[in-house]
């Protein structure tokens, strides 16, 4: 150690403080992309502040303010794609249409939040389009933490990399970005759509409104404290008018049923309406060290009660053959974020010859997977999660999503009545 160097103790009790203040002010749960990730975080925002000293960055991110926004902008996953949900698109725009007609001359008003870089509120408008709408009969708020985000989201300026899973990019909605791999979204497609940076958790920047028809918060409240969860909830309630639709991630089906939202339009689509207020979740699981260290923290297991996705109990096999897993599920996730799949894959399947019972890592598996475009191995990967936990909501609606996109309506169908059931369990048991 030089003799510049700050105490050990110094370091970890800024980590820890670092991990407080944005769980405090955007509910962001440190523990989920494990604390490896949050201290190279700090390290970087450290470095590239320009700061004198590791005292002087912490007190102006106190502060609020540019240093603050950059450390939020390192620390969020931004991780989003164009028509990341297919069968929800196509049901989307049938849904939309009705309600548009029953709306009178009123334009529909949804709510992309997060939105992250644009691809999910650009999704949504080209799927109305598509439909039939006109850029008049809707508008679409569009909000995220992170100002880098937002204001890259701003430009309409779609990566390559967003085109997933046999998504492209349809002439008439975007035109080749000269010079780069880029598209670049048609003004007929952005006309609808106004972006701002805002906080779910703060309620700062947000539209100021309960008469949202639509609110898409998909992929955030996996990364939220369980009372961010709460006070999310509660505020996007607030926001819906009383017959509006909500609609989460795959894997958040299960904490909106704890809090007492109903499932809508079932069995062939999922969104969520709140019949009454919204419901305190219970504790999450406490998992015992011993057990954090060996296996995973999946992204759902602090929904608690029957929708959640296990926590694995067994611990990882070691066989002679293979090498030790040196990467925990969070650090195969980072690196998959970080655009690297294949050693992402590499690692997952490490990871699985180890903990062949982990549901946590065949959902990564299946995802990462998908984001390969490899749908067979998805599919192989969703099924074994469903054959050590059969009640993995999370697996049943994503391979329900992939068989009605191969025209697999009734298989699909039965899946999705599956999840129906065990949410009616959860609504029982609670009633
Ligand atoms: C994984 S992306 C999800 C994007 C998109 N909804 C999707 O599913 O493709 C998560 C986003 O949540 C944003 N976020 C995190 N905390 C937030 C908060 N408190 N309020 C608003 N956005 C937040 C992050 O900046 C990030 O862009």
């Amino acid at each position: 150690m030089h003799a510049k160097d700050p105490p050990v103790n110094a370091e970890i009790s800024l980590h820890s403080d670092v991990a407080a203040l944005l769980g405090a002010r955007i509910g962001f749960d440190a523990e989920t992309l494990g604390p490896s990730f949050l201290e190279a975080v700090v390290e970087r925002a450290v470095r590239e502040s320009g700061a004198e000293d590791e005292r002087s960055w912490w007190q102006a991110v106190e502060g609020g303010g540019r240093l603050w926004q950059q450390l939020v902008d390192l620390v969020v996953v931004s991780e989003t794609w164009m028509f990341r949900d297919p069968a929800a698109c196509e049901h989307l725009g049938r849904v939309l249409v009705q309600r548009r007609e029953r709306a009178g001359r009123r334009p529909l008003r949804i709510l992309s939040c997060p939105c992250s870089t644009g691809e999910e509120p650009y999704t949504v408008a080209i799927t109305l389009l598509q439909a039939g709408l006109s850029p008049e009969d809707f508008a679409i708020d569009a909000v995220d933490v992170s100002a880098r985000a937002v204001a890259q989201a701003e430009q309409g300026r779609i990566g390559r990399h967003s085109f997933r899973g046999g998504a492209t990019p349809q002439p008439g909605f975007f035109e080749p970005d000269a010079g780069t791999s880029s598209w670049v979204v048609s003004p007929h497609a952005r006309g609808s759509i106004r972006f701002k940076v805002g906080n779910l958790v703060s309620g700062d920047g947000l539209p100021r409104t309960d008469g949202f028809d639509l609110i898409l918060c998909r992929n955030l409240l996996i990364y939220l404290l369980p009372q961010a969860r709460v006070a999310v909830l509660e505020r996007l309630a607030g926001m819906l008018r009383p017959d509006g639709l909500l609609i989460v991630g795959n894997a958040e089906a299960g904490v909106l049923v704890q809090a007492g939202f109903r499932i809508e339009g079932r069995p062939d689509w999922f969104a969520f309406h709140l019949p009454g207020p919204v419901r305190p979740l219970p504790p999450p699981p406490t998992t015992p060290a011993s057990a954090r260290a060996t296996t995973e923290r999946p992204a759902a297991v602090a929904y608690g009660g029957a929708l959640q996705v296990r926590v694995d109990s067994m611990p990882p096999r070691r066989s002679a053959s293979s090498q030790p897993s040196r990467l925990s599920l969070e650090q195969i996730r980072a690196r998959a974020d970080a655009g690297d799949t294949q050693a992402a894959l590499t690692e997952c399947r490490r990871y699985l010859d180890e903990s062949p019972q982990s549901v946590a890592a065949y959902l990564l598996f299946a995802a990462l997977h998908a984001a390969s475009g490899d749908l067979a191995a998805t599919q192989g990967s969703l099924r074994r999660a469903l054959y050590v936990d059969p009640d993995c909501v999370e697996a049943l609606m994503h391979l329900a999503a992939i068989l009605s996109d191969r025209g697999d309506g009734s298989a699909a169908n039965r899946l999705r009545a599956r999840v129906a059931r065990l949410a009616a369990a959860v609504e029982d048991s609670q009633s």
